[in-house]
């Protein structure tokens, strides 16, 4: 059942590329986008929430890149359990989304229900039938297959796969999207499955990596731009399962309070592709080492020649295109806390005090 994995984890870790494909093969042509008839007209739009919990949370965080990027609509994003008890501003071109593996997660249907009256719902879910899907407008399968390990990752990966699809049908909508960049996107798109299977390759390093990586008792995750929520989810997956306090920030937030937290026996993983924000984050990165502290770069193999100097240990991530990055980076995030777990002996799938599915407040 886990074909020949150690965990589920380790194999929903590895279908990645399988799915992925599945799932783009769903929203996306060879030369075009597929969504559903359903799918709002974002000329309709001036205005997104998106609400959720956990690492779906972090998938909205990212889309609002996207979304910001394509259409300029603004974009909200809220934690399920913090929105369901405001009195969030909902028009009638408000579009509110909620992001849900499980379809059950009693904040996010609670959140949900908070403004189903008010506004137009859509779902992206990987349980079809799920009480988030039945209740919303228009539900988007993420077409992950059944997540078993507690810690989410091949969901993940799948719904910032729609959320992309979505952001990239609103600035088509709208007209800032021109013909032939959604070609391009497109085209990358379609690259994507074998660029994750290249990422996979990188197992046994950060293996080696995470034997150090697992004595640690506190670890930092730095990203800027839309790797900044890349970092918030490497640091979310890594005390999940691992047990080991870590914390993500914006690069650029380091100096206004964490960089006192840097000394050599905290661990700083910099998760930085080498695109047009990679000079900052690497000045960001001189910072922690000049005050000793112990880099880890996840990074391409032009921004390892161009930085890896002094760092620690360097994860070389294969080329990709900046749109497509936080979903490629996702892997090494992934396996960076799956082997130091692995590594401290933890219950990888049934990590202590958690359920797969958060059904009560
Ligand atoms: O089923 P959901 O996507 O609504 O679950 C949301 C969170 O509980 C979930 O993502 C949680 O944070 C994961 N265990 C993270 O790996």
């Amino acid at each position: 059942e886990k074909g020949g994995h150690k965990h589920f984890m380790a194999k929903e870790i590895a279908e990645q590329p399988t799915v992925l494909a599945d799932t783009i093969k769903h929203y996306i042509t060879e030369n075009g986008l597929n969504l559903p008839d359903n799918t709002p007209d974002f000329t309709q739009i001036d205005r997104i929430v998106m609400v959720a919990c956990g690492t779906a949370y972090l998938a909205c965080a990212t889309a609002k890149y996207w979304i910001e990027r394509f259409a300029q609509i603004p974009v909200e994003v809220d934690i399920a359990s913090e929105f369901r008890y405001r009195s969030p501003p909902i028009g009638p071109r408000t579009l509110a989304i909620f992001v849900s593996q499980s379809g059950e997660t009693a904040d996010t249907l609670a959140a949900l229900r908070h403004v189903a009256e008010k506004a137009r719902i859509l779902s992206v879910v990987n349980v079809a039938e799920s009480s988030i899907a039945r209740e919303s407008d228009i539900a988007l399968p993420i077409l992950a297959g059944t997540e078993i390990g507690v810690a989410s990752t091949k969901a993940f990966t799948c719904q910032l796969t729609v959320l992309l699809a979505l952001a990239l049908k609103a600035g088509q909508d709208r007209g800032m999207l021109s013909a032939e960049d959604l070609r391009s996107h497109v085209a990358d798109f379609h690259t994507l499955p074998g660029r994750i299977s290249s990422a996979l390759g990188a197992n046994e390093a950060i293996a080696a990596i995470a034997k150090d990586l697992s004595k640690a008792r506190d670890i930092l995750f730095l990203g800027r731009g839309q790797m900044y929520p890349i970092a918030l989810e490497g640091a979310l997956k890594l005390k999940e399962i691992s047990y080991i306090h870590a914390e993500g920030y914006a690069s650029g937030e380091l100096k206004h309070g964490p960089i006192a937290l840097i000394d050599p026996a905290v661990p700083v993983i910099v998760m930085a592709p080498r695109d047009t924000l990679f000079d900052k984050t690497v000045s960001n990165m001189h910072e922690v080492m000049a005050r000793g502290g112990r880099v880890v770069l996840v990074t391409d193999s032009a921004g390892a020649k161009e930085a890896g100097d002094g760092t620690t240990a360097v994860i070389t991530m294969p080329e990709i295109s900046d749109l497509l990055a936080p979903i490629l980076y996702a892997i090494p995030a992934q396996l960076l806390a799956y082997h130091t777990a692995v590594a401290k002996g933890t219950d990888v799938d049934q990590p202590r005090n958690l359920a797969k599915s958060v059904t009560v407040e």
